[in-house]
């Protein structure tokens, strides 16, 4: 397996159905997985996730989405950047670990230090910006130790898990 964005521990490596389309449709659908994630409230089918790798496969160079494996080829999750915007250089960020088991081992960590690389030195982007329900501990912590600062908040900005709750928003500057 040596192609993909190398870190210490993941590698960043394109979608591909046979490999990662089953784990896309486990996840997505585990509600604790999707706990603190605006995606993954409502079934998400085989047939949609199918529509989503078909479309990133097309190389579309406003959203860049990658599969996130170990170093020794095992897949993990996903992450990607969205909605890029060449002209400002700026994109959104966001990311997901299936594998629970694997949680709090730093992976999360390399991954977004991977992605900021790619971000900053082969897109060439200068801005990334994220959000997080403020009661995501584990991705608030990941996002802070990989450099990236709250820039504000906006209160009861999403209806999650019985409750309006708030969003923060990040940024990471090159
Ligand atoms: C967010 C996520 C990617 C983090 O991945 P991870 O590999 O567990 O993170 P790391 O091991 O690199 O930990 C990064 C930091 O967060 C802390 N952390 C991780 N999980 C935590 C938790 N549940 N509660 C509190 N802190 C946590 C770690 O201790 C570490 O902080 P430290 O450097 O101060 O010790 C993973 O938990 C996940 O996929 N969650 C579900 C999906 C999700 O919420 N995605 C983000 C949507 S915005």
């Amino acid at each position: 397996m040596g192609y993909g964005w190398e870190g210490e521990k993941v590698r960043l490596v394109p979608p591909d159905k046979d490999r990662h389309l089953a784990n896309a449709v486990a996840w997505l659908n585990d509600p604790e997985v999707t706990e603190w994630t605006l995606i993954g409230d409502t079934p998400i089918g085989r047939l949609a996730e199918e529509r989503f790798f078909d479309r990133t496969s097309e190389g579309d160079s406003a959203d860049v989405t990658f599969a996130v494996e170990t170093l020794a080829g095992e897949h993990v999750g996903f992450t990607g950047l969205h909605r890029i915007d060449y002209r400002h250089g700026v994109a959104l960020t966001g990311a997901f670990l299936g594998r629970k088991d694997l949680w709090r081992q730093g992976l999360g960590t390399d991954l977004v230090r991977t992605r900021t690389r790619y971000a900053f030195e082969v897109l060439g982007l200068r801005l990334l910006l994220s959000e997080a329900l403020a009661d995501n501990e584990a991705s608030i912590h990941m996002l802070e130790r990989c450099g990236y600062i709250e820039v504000g908040r906006i209160p009861r900005r999403w209806f999650k898990r019985g409750a309006y709750r708030d969003v923060i928003l990040f940024a990471l500057e090159k």
